[in-house]
């Protein structure tokens, strides 16, 4: 088990807000800045008042730590998930019943729905205590501890794959994809969610999960960044072809869970709407690799 905690003032981070929306918006429409540059000035100036001042340790946890400690809390609300399941779900009903696969199924959200449809389902997880709410949740599925980078399955037995909001964990996606080519039958399906590399590039690599009291720190698991070139790499590596790419974008359901939108809305507005937040993928494995 490995924790590193680093403190960030909150000061701190509204102006990065603020540098971002600057960065977004100066050479395009330099006039809509000024009230940041007015708010960077004021934010600066009273940087050891609070809220500026507030000073916030920033929990870092390693995967299986990490998602020991979410898990309780994990099936709450959730922007990512909000904007994820409808998309994947609509994906899943598309396609025939078969044998699925949910790799690091965590509490078997999407375990649950490939059962509803009729599929065979396994779960696999790294983490006991999402696998425990996974079992809890779905009772007629098999769920078995592993790592997708090397999946409990044989060659060749599963006809659907979801994989979701996990990759961002992962250093490195070919062996994972290597993985997924393996345990999926010719003309199958996976379908996989990620947050976007744009989002994990600008500060969606620190999210973490709520916590009771602010001041006594923000979890989290670290969001590694993979571009798109690495998926797409990793992809025709495996012979999975891309049959469609998604990216949902920042909306206005994500934006009011962006921290710091009740003080600095129209800056946290002009940083972050209308940028890709997630990237799903629909893939078809075509032939052995
Ligand atoms: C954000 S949760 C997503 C859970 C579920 N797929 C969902 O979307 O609701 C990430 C999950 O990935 C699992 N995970 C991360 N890295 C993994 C790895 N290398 N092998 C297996 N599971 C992993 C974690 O234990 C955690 O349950």
């Amino acid at each position: 088990m490995e924790r590193r905690t680093e403190t960030v003032y909150a000061g701190q981070y509204f102006l990065a807000v603020h540098g971002l929306a600057l960065i977004r918006n100066v050479l395009s429409d330099p006039q809509a800045t000024e009230p940041r540059i007015d708010a960077i000035r004021k934010i600066v100036a009273d940087f050891d008042e609070f809220p500026h001042s507030l000073a916030i340790p920033l929990i870092r946890h390693d995967v299986e730590d990490g998602y020991t400690q979410w898990a309780p809390v994990y099936d709450g609300p959730n922007p990512a998930i909000e904007s994820e399941q409808p998309v994947v779900h609509g994906m899943l009903a598309e396609l025939p019943v078969g044998v699925a696969l949910d790799a690091a199924c965590g509490t078997g959200r999407h375990a649950a729905k490939l059962s509803e449809l009729g599929h065979v389902v396994i779960g696999v997880d790294t983490t006991d205590a999402m696998l425990d709410i996974a079992r809890a949740k779905v009772p007629g599925a098999d769920f078995r501890r592993g790592r997708l980078e090397r999946l409990p399955l044989e060659d060749d037995s599963v006809d659907v794959i979801t994989c979701s909001l996990a990759l961002t964990h992962v250093p490195d996606l070919a062996p994972v994809m290597r993985e997924f080519g393996r345990v999926l039958r010719s003309g199958g399906t996976a379908v996989l969610s990620d947050m976007h590399p744009v989002n994990t590039a600008l500060g969606g690599g620190v999210a973490g999960w709520p916590s009771d009291d602010i001041t006594k720190g923000i979890p989290y698991v670290v969001n590694l960044t993979h571009q798109v070139s690495d998926y797409i790499g990793a992809f025709n590596d495996a012979g999975l072809s891309i049959v469609s790419c998604i990216e949902p974008r920042f909306g206005d359901a994500q934006l009011e869970r962006v921290p710091g939108y009740a003080l600095y809305p129209d800056a946290s507005r002009q940083a972050f709407a209308g940028l890709p937040y997630l990237l799903i993928w629909r893939l078809q494995k075509v032939g052995a690799p």
